[in-house]
């Protein structure tokens, strides 16, 4: 099979345009799902998918579909690529725009190299991967495979009191078409790694076999507020430094278990919010995971049994929310193999991995043979501005991405 190879110009050069879109006063990237941000990059995507002659469709959650169906090849299920626009709060430019434009970028190559697959290929850019603004993450494609109803998904209120279906029908994305309408054949994810692994290692190629278990929980510590000058401090039921507690908590476990879980206190918020306030209430979210679902289900017990000696011993009452739980998701071997062979055809040296970060192939992986390629993140920073991949390595991740393509969806490949 002869190697083709994308436009690393037209590639890099549409990350750029669309990580300029979204950007306040200050410079800093922020577009979270179903805001005036994530539309101007929806409309700018969309605008690239009908200027590359593919049929677009939106289903009722939002996620966007460019679909090349080919000559005669219409009904069979596609080849589905992509991942997501969205963006956490002041992100990078590449963390799932990659992923979606290097889809686009691969179905443009094919189409303009005279390549006649036998399925249909498919770009998506699924709503709500980051769940920054509404939980869960990667919502969209949870919809899509029916692990969540798109009634219940549609009236999700956002950390600003929003409600997701009006924000879809108020920025033009709520679609038509019913979530799942498109079964793939195979999914396939290009992403940033995120983390520091291959560029540590000296690779080019992750070949990602598997993502680890995320729970995600909002506690609310209730004390009561009094002077801060006033108070002594054993006579205090201070909801702040209960918090606090639990931080350093999750922190000292992890470290004394010696385990690759991870936990992170991504938000906080104190009432009332004053310096010579002791607080009354914390309110903040709690991020655990791990590759192993024994294991992240132990941390979430140990969290738990802290959490009821912190209210003896502060004098505070908690309560908890569940925001989001997914297991840990082993990837298509099958899949995997062939982006190893891909990588090595072109001379790039790969490595399997895991992935630490959410992505949609973790949902797509409970409907269709599923992997993920991922390409070096410089100093392992993401979810940053600092965000940054080498235009060299884009480009070899899209170029796999491509071979893995032509390899399932224009060879005889079954599915494993
Ligand atoms: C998504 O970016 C996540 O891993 O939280
Ligand atoms: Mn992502
Ligand atoms: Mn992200």
């Amino acid at each position: 099979m002869p190697l083709h190879t994308i436009d690393a110009a037209r590639l890099t050069g549409r990350i750029r345009e669309l990580g300029e879109i979204g950007r306040d006063a200050q410079g800093q990237l922020t577009r979270l799902a179903g805001s005036d941000n994530d539309k101007a990059g929806r409309d700018r995507l969309v605008a690239w998918i009908e200027a590359a002659g593919l049929d677009v469709a939106f289903d009722r959650i939002g996620n966007i579909f460019g679909i090349w169906r080919g000559e005669s090849n219409a009904d069979v299920e596609p080849i589905m690529l992509g991942s997501h626009i969205d963006t956490v709060i002041n992100a990078g430019i590449y963390d799932g725009c990659y992923g979606v434009l290097a889809a686009l970028e691969v179905i443009e190559t094919l189409r303009e190299r005279g390549v006649t697959p036998a399925r249909p290929i498919v770009v998506a850019a699924f709503t709500n991967e980051e769940g920054v603004r509404y939980a869960p993450d990667m919502l969209g494609s949870l919809v899509h495979v029916g692990g969540l109803s798109v009634e219940a998904a549609l009236s999700t209120v956002g950390t600003d009191g929003t409600v997701l279906g009006e924000e879809l029908e108020r920025i033009g994305y709520a679609g038509d078409a019913e979530p799942g309408f498109l079964k793939p054949h195979a999914y396939v994810e290009l992403h940033i790694e995120q983390g520091p692994v291959l560029e540590r290692e000296g690779f080019a190629i992750g070949a990602v076999e598997n993502l680890q278990g995320i729970s995600w929980q909002r506690i609310t510590i209730d004390g009561v507020a009094n002077h801060a000058g006033t108070t002594p401090m054993a006579m205090r039921c201070d909801a702040g430094l209960a918090a606090a507690r639990i931080g350093l908590f999750l922190r000292d476990h992890i470290t004394r278990s010696n385990a690759p879980s991870v936990a992170t206190i991504g938000t906080m918020r104190f009432e009332p919010d004053a310096i010579n306030v002791i607080p009354s209430r914390a309110t903040f979210t709690v991020d655990l995971r791990d590759p192993d679902e024994d294991r992240l289900q132990g941390l979430e017990a140990a969290l738990a049994d802290f959490l009821l000696r912190v209210a003896a011993e502060e004098g505070v009452e908690l309560s908890v929310e569940r925001l989001a739980r997914f297991q840990p998701v082993a990837f298509d071997l099958g899949i995997v193999a062939t982006i190893e062979a891909s990588a090595k055809a072109r001379g790039l040296k790969s490595r399997r991995m895991t992935s630490g970060a959410g992505h949609d192939a973790q949902m797509i992986a409970r409907i269709a043979p599923t992997a993920m390629i991922f390409v070096p993140s410089r100093d392992g920073i993401s979810h940053n501005p600092r965000e940054h991949t080498e235009a060299d390595d884009l480009v070899a991740g899209a170029n796999v991405l491509l071979d893995v393509v032509e390899r399932i969806a224009c060879s005889g490949w079954k599915g494993s």
